[in-house]
């Protein structure tokens, strides 16, 4: 290569790097900041750090990895909508592959294309329908093994509510023996995943198997047992019910090992997906209830007036109205996909700013839905934000709890009845109340959990 071409070369890299318009932000490394500044361990101080530092977009670097934090409603929906083509899943998601492989949440382009095509039918409204009797003779099932003035975590008590309804609803099977073992073992793997998450080339380190990560392959290969079961039992029944796994099943190509994998992936995707989401939105819901006595009035007033004492259903939902609004402002507070993260394929323009590729873009609902901007007195539990003259009022992509675009949650309309009839089934014999002095801390792992459980005292209505 001539001298002059080789100059030219270097001529048009160093333009095209002045080129780039980054927000502003932090100036140094972003670790130094994480252990002057914010708690390391805990990204929602970091994320809260930088909004109240650098307003709607803040750039900083991690090595030399370009990161952009957005909170404005055009930036979110330019990513998440507009520019969708242009971004895939960032990394820290596409390292939950270790545990999900190549499922819906993971995948892209046209795999990512096909399974949702596939698991579609699945979602449908008609067939949610049917699923409301499920979940309600489950909630009942979790309501009638309660005793008046017992102490409970009831975290735990939702996870293994919402495990059951997701196998018999989704997958057609009953996993009531081996529920407490399956939600213990999902439990140790996610106590470990931030550990994973920061860990350098831990895909690779878990072939080697060092102490940590023998722990993380041993809760694996539970789990995956526990999934191969099922699919085994499906297939041998050789009976089609139209569940999502006959679906799956249907749609995957040939009996190979291959698509044994693939299957395993798309199933244990959408379990994670599909119970832990609901079960901590479930939780933070009767947290807050218990913390707003007027809030739960209302609530068990309207479940009285609409069910009379029969059980909830299908039907009776939509006149819920205001048990489903206690639940969309839960999601407001305590969002359980707290954040989601995006990776640039190519260049690309914000606002006034123009970004390279592999830049990774975060963005989150936590700290979204609590911009007084948005959500005058944030902190405020008011269910009254989402009747239908507010809803209508507040401007698009300030609360997205389900995501938005494309990559939107598949679940979300299965989730709102399922929290809606889990609610209601629970609040006609029960009420909830904290346990004094039981300490409550948001921990954002891959959704957002209770810390320390959530010990509530099960008092008689
Ligand atoms: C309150 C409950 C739930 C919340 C807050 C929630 C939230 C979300 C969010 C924010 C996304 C988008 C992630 C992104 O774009 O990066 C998502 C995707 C997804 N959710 Fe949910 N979800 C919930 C319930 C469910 C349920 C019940 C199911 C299944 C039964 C489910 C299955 C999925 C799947 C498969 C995806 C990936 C969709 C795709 O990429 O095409 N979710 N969810």
């Amino acid at each position: 290569m001539s001298t002059a071409v080789r100059q030219s070369g270097v001529r048009e890299r160093s333009q095209k790097r002045t080129a780039y318009r980054f927000p502003p932000g932090f100036q140094r490394n972003v670790l130094w900041y994480a252990f002057r500044k914010v708690r390391p361990a805990n990204p929602i101080f970091l994320f809260q750090h930088l909004n109240q530092t650098y307003g709607d977009i803040a750039h900083y670097k991690l090595a030399h990895n370009h990161i952009v934090f957005l909170n404005h409603p055009d930036y979110i929906r330019e990513v998440l909508v507009v520019q969708n083509d242009n971004f895939i899943k960032e990394r820290t998601v596409r390292r939950t592959k270790m545990l999900l492989g190549e499922g819906m949440i993971t995948s892209e382009g046209s795999v990512h294309r096909a399974q949702r095509l596939a698991a579609q039918p699945a979602f449908h409204r008609q067939r949610i329908g049917e699923y409301a009797a499920i979940m309600v003779e489950e909630a009942a099932r979790t309501r009638d093994s309660w005793r008046g003035g017992e102490q409970r975590d009831i975290a735990a008590d939702m996870m293994h509510l919402t495990l059951n309804v997701v196998a018999r609803t989704l997958f057609a099977t009953d996993l009531r023996q081996e529920v407490s073992e399956l939600a213990a073992a999902i439990n140790r793997i996610m106590s470990r995943y931030n550990f994973l998450i920061m860990l350098p080339a831990a895909e690779w380190l878990v072939h080697l198997r060092p102490p940590g990560l023998a722990a993380f392959v041993r809760e694996r290969n539970r789990i995956d047992a526990a999934v191969y079961r099922m699919i085994d039992a499906h297939c041998r029944s050789g009976r089609d019910r139209g569940s999502l796994l006959d679906l799956m099943i249907a749609a995957s190509s040939a009996d190979d090992i291959r698509s044994r994998k693939s299957l395993r992936d798309q199933v244990i995707t959408m379990f994670l997906a599909g119970y832990e989401t609901v079960a901590n939105a479930l939780s933070w819901t009767w947290y807050l209830l218990s913390e707003n006595p007027d809030c739960e009035l209302k609530f068990h007033s309207e479940v009285d007036r609409v069910l009379q004492g029969d059980l909830p259903s299908f039907e009776t939902v939509p006149r819920l109205r205001y048990t489903e609004n206690v639940m969309a402002e839960s999601l407001r507070l305590y969002p359980p996909a707290w954040a989601m993260g995006r990776y640039a394929r190519n260049d690309f323009a914000l606002g006034e700013f123009f970004l390279p590729a592999r830049t990774t873009v975060l963005i989150s609902q936590f700290i979204t839905h609590r911009d007084p901007r948005y959500f005058p007195d944030p902190l405020r539990f008011d269910p009254n934000r989402f009747s239908p003259e507010s809803k209508a009022q507040r401007t698009k992509f300030t609360y997205f709890p389900f995501g938005a675009g494309v990559r939107q949650c598949i679940g979300e309309s299965f989730a709102w009845m399922e929290g809606v009839l889990i609610l209601a089934t629970l609040a006609q014999k029960w009420k909830l109340k904290l346990v004094p002095g039981h300490q409550i801390e948001p921990q954002p792992l891959i959704t957002l959990r209770p810390k320390y459980g959530m010990w509530m005292q099960v008092e008689p209505r």
